[in-house]
């Protein structure tokens, strides 16, 4: 690609002179477009307002990109050209400026249209952008933008998953989705039925999929594992290291069962597998950049539904621990399929394990629509998350395992049920699942019931399915501390 001047040609010299530049401060998401003058050829420029200097972080960086998509879009044009030396120029390191631009970009383009009809389509977004930089920059530029591509990828398909509605994206759909992700990077995969669930002991688990006629899946995907023979393969060395384990609720649908939910917003849980489609994007992201270290997804799927068949307040079941659960509340079903997935995980003795999950309604009352809540023992592991959500444009907040609200969680006839009061309910949720983590294993549970599906478009120009967690998880597999 040829440098901003270059590329402007002829062209340069009117711009710097242009009128419209006076009156132009700069602030943020601002934006001034022209043409160049008669006779001239050249492309449209549009210049975007980042804001004062001083202030200027990757958030800005992202809302910029937007406001220039959306001025392309405006004026129907097909080819952005994004000059990289005003990226270098804003103090960002200039790898991690052009990741963050590319991504905003695709971001921003995302369109959910797969299941509308109408022909003429919807006005287009710009579905080109190229980099204008010198000859020098642009090697080390490839490896942001592959890593860019990658996350891209990624981003796009898990919010494919989580808009895609709950009688199309079922159970078997995304454990399709999963088999394409692992033929495509030699991913190992297994996908277990309902039977097969039933059978391993996940007592759990089976208690919310009783009722559906949509067939539970479980699946398991390792990035070391060849996908034909089952054989570990890729990179001998990898034969010492323990995997990480991702894993991400799978509720295609979550109605409450006969805990029923009200009926406002009720669509909305079409996307209470935002956590199953968060660790398949992940793969997929992972996949493109040739992953080093060892990584496992385990993803239960299954709707919750009411019914004849469905598990009533008060029943007692076995999980997959060997712990007896008292499930007071069938709303809170997500712990059901995580608690025997975070036991079964035991036996990969795995490095660590990072679940994310639409989990509760109070870390949305804790913390709002735009923020994680992260819960693990491993203070470290707190402080390394938050860190990364910030970079990532995926905030996260650190909340307490409290040991005084154990109580909470006491069956009178079982070893624990599935509640606690309202208050603290995010909390006692967490508990929960901490008491099935495998011992001495490091983990974080995030609970993304929040930022993982939008109602309203943000200003980042998201609406629906965010695709949050993909990024954080990319990057803590590779941060992920050595000697946990
Ligand atoms: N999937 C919901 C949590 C949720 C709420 C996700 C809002 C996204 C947006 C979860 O299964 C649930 O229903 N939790 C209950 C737990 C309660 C019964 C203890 C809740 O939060 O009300
Ligand atoms: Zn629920
Ligand atoms: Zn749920």
């Amino acid at each position: 690609m040829p440098a901003f001047k270059a590329w402007l040609g002829g062209t340069g010299d009117w711009l710097a002179e242009n009128p419209i530049l006076v009156g132009f401060s700069g602030r943020k998401k601002s934006v001034r477009y022209f043409f160049p003058s008669a006779g001239v050829a050249g492309p449209a420029v549009i210049l975007v307002g980042l804001g004062k200097r001083e202030v200027f972080t990757v958030r800005e960086l992202r809302q910029g990109m937007v406001a220039a998509v959306g001025c392309a879009a405006d004026l129907e044009l097909k080819s952005l050209g994004l000059d990289v030396a005003v990226l270098a120029d804003t103090g960002l390191e200039s790898t991690l400026a052009v990741e963050e631009a590319m991504c905003a970009a695709e971001t921003a383009t995302y369109k959910f249209d797969q299941l509308k009809t109408n022909e003429n389509g919807p006005k287009g977004n710009p579905t080109e952008l190229r980099l204008l930089a010198s000859k020098e920059s642009e090697a080390n530029l490839t490896r942001s933008v592959e890593k860019a591509r990658a996350v891209g990828m990624g981003l796009r398909l898990t919010r494919d998953l989580v808009n895609m509605p709950s009688n199309l994206a079922t159970p078997a759909y995304l454990a399709k989705a999963a088999l394409e992700t692992a033929k495509r990077h030699g991913f190992g995969i297994e996908v277990l039925e309902a039977d097969q669930i039933e059978a391993l002991g996940m007592g759990a688990f089976a208690a919310v999929f009783q009722a559906s006629r949509e067939q539970a899946r479980l699946i398991i995907l390792d990035t070391h594992t060849d996908q034909e023979t089952g054989s570990q393969t890729r990179a001998k060395a990898v034969e010492a290291d323990k995997p990480m384990v991702v894993i991400g609720k799978g509720i295609t649908f979550d109605t409450g069962g006969i805990s029923l939910k009200p009926s406002q917003g009720m669509e909305e849980m079409k996307g209470d597998m935002a956590g199953a489609a968060a660790v398949i994007g992940f793969f997929e992201a992972y996949g493109q950049m040739k992953p080093e270290r060892r990584v496992v997804g385990i993803i239960p799927c299954t709707e919750n539904l009411t019914g004849s068949r469905a598990i009533k307040p008060g029943e007692v079941v076995k999980t997959f621990s060997g712990k007896s659960v008292e499930i007071v509340n069938t709303d809170a079903e997500g712990r059901l399929l995580l608690c025997d997935v975070l036991a079964y995980a035991g036996k990969y003795e795995p490095r660590g394990i990072v679940d994310l999950a639409t989990l509760t309604g109070a870390m949305v009352v804790s913390l709002g629509p735009q923020i994680a809540g992260t819960f693990s023992p491993q203070e470290s592991l707190s402080t390394l998350i938050r860190g990364i959500g910030e970079r990532v444009g995926e905030p996260c907040w650190p909340m307490p395992l409290w040991d005084g609200y154990q109580d909470e969680l006491k069956s009178e006839v079982a070893d624990l049920k599935n509640v606690g009061s309202r208050e603290g309910g995010a909390i006692h949720a967490a508990m929960f699942l901490q008491r099935f983590v495998p011992e001495k294993t490091p983990w974080i549970h995030m609970d993304i019931a929040g930022p993982a599906y939008s109602k309203k478009k943000t200003d980042l120009g998201i609406s629906g399915g965010t695709g949050f967690g993909v990024r954080t998880l990319l990057e803590l597999v590779r941060e992920w501390p050595e000697d946990q």
